[in-house]
């Protein structure tokens, strides 16, 4: 049992843990990192400081909490605590996302443990409903909701009728927005994600890097009015699903019927959707950021740990020759202001609109061509939403204006 926790981060969820086990009066950190000086703190810590070493160095620390918010200083404190034999609990999705194969190596060459419950979906414990409950049984897909920024941002576009950057604004002035908020609205947040529940689903390593996402950013108000003359909303999801040996993952803005369980996710909430051979679907919903359910998260590793239990990696272990797979089509929207790369994504366009504002478009488009085209898509302000199997009929033909293309 771990009775010296050093804890790195004192910010949402380090100062959330702190208080949480101040209440508790357990599992206390002993020492505690950070990194500005000069900052006021509303917390009284009395150890601390702001050199790693103060924390690594102590051969008394036999468990670290990696709470802040630079992954590459992450990836230095997580590694070297891991190659010294020291168990570590981080939330950091960046890091683990992008290191996962050389995660699991230290963990199984220096005999330590690596959770990271909070990095996830925060208040929903995925990885442990994947790793215990789902751990003998197929999985075929999971879906959800993995950012609750960008959902706050869409919720509040969809009920309360203000703009993206209103939205943000609050979003940002709530505590719910990372510091940079690219990652967050662009999906590469939900990508880290999606990349994390991969392994624990089916036992397959994809970087982020190679997962298609693109983000909420440049939303019309012409999609979110086709949405609404639908019955529809767009939620940010991030889908993996495996047919055979292949596995399709993305992260793309979504038209959902309103009776959809993931479109009824609202404001920071997540939502997950499971998919396996003998349970079919189940829903898992839950707080999805915030300083309370991120710490209540971390804590949940730390009794995990105490009682000496860690990842199976059960999936990893039996998976046979899984490969990522971006040859499939989906159907998508589009609404730009800007023509210019647009022919370059090879759609195979069901109906186009152009108008004074721009143009919209129904159509059929491969997922390696988003993928290669993914940087100029972002980079020339076009919107891009799949457009799930309820709303095959999604027509722009109700919008009144000539439809140029129809098959
Ligand atoms: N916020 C959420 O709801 C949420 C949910 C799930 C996962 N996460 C993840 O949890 C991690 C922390 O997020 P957060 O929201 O708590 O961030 P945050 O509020 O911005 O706080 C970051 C903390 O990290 C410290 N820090 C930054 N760089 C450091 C360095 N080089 N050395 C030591 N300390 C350093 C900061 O120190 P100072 O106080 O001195 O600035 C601060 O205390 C991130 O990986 C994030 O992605 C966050």
């Amino acid at each position: 049992m771990s009775k010296n926790i050093g804890l790195f981060g004192l910010g949402v969820v380090g100062s959330g843990y702190y208080q949480i086990t101040q209440k508790i009066q357990q599992f206390i950190p002993k020492k505690v990192v950070v990194k500005d000086p000069h900052k006021p703190r509303a917390l009284q810590v009395a150890q601390l400081a702001y050199e790693a070493d103060y924390i690594l160095e102590d051969e008394t620390i036999d468990l670290i909490l990696e709470l802040i918010s630079d992954a590459d200083e992450a990836h230095h404190i997580v590694s070297n605590a891991l190659e010294k034999g020291i168990n570590v609990i981080s939330a950091n999705k960046k890091l683990i996302a992008e290191n996962l194969k050389e995660l699991l190596e230290l963990q199984q060459k220096h005999g330590s443990k690596l959770l990271y419950e909070a990095s996830v979906a925060a208040g929903i414990p995925i990885i442990e409903v994947l790793e215990t409950h789902y751990a003998l049984e197929p999985i075929s897909k999971i879906s959800g909701i993995l950012n609750g920024s960008s959902n706050f941002i869409l919720t509040k576009i969809f009920e309360e009728g203000i703009s993206y950057q209103e939205a943000l604004t609050e979003a940002q002035k709530l505590g719910y927005v990372e510091a940079n908020p690219y990652l967050d609205v662009s999906g590469s947040d939900a990508a880290s994600k999606l990349s994390i529940l991969s392994l624990h689903a089916f036992g397959a390593i994809i970087h982020p890097d190679n997962i298609l996402k693109l983000g909420i950013e440049d939303i019309s108000h012409e999609a979110v009015d086709l949405a609404k003359s639908h019955d529809a909303v767009i939620k940010l999801i991030a889908t993996a699903t495996v047919q055979e040996q292949a596995i399709h993952a993305f992260v793309l803005p979504t038209f959902l019927p309103k009776t959809h369980e993931l479109a009824q996710v609202a404001y920071e909430y997540n939502g997950i959707e499971i998919t396996s051979d003998y349970q079919g679907e189940q829903f898992y919903k839950g707080k999805g950021a915030g300083s309370y359910a991120t710490g209540a998260s971390v804590l949940s590793d730390v009794k995990k740990l105490a009682l000496g239990k860690g990842y199976a990696y059960n999936k990893y272990l039996q998976a046979k020759n899984l490969h990522h797979e971006t040859s499939s089509h989906i159907d998508i929207y589009l609404s730009s202001s800007n023509e210019t790369i647009i022919s370059k994504l090879g759609i195979q366009t069901r109906e186009f609109i152009r108008n004074e504002e721009g143009i919209q478009l129904i159509g059929k488009v491969s997922l390696q061509s988003l993928l290669e085209n993914q940087k100029a898509i972002e980079n020339n302000a076009i919107f891009i939403a799949n457009i799930s199997q309820e709303l095959a009929h999604l027509s722009i033909d109700r919008l009144g204006e000539k439809v140029l293309v129809q098959r």
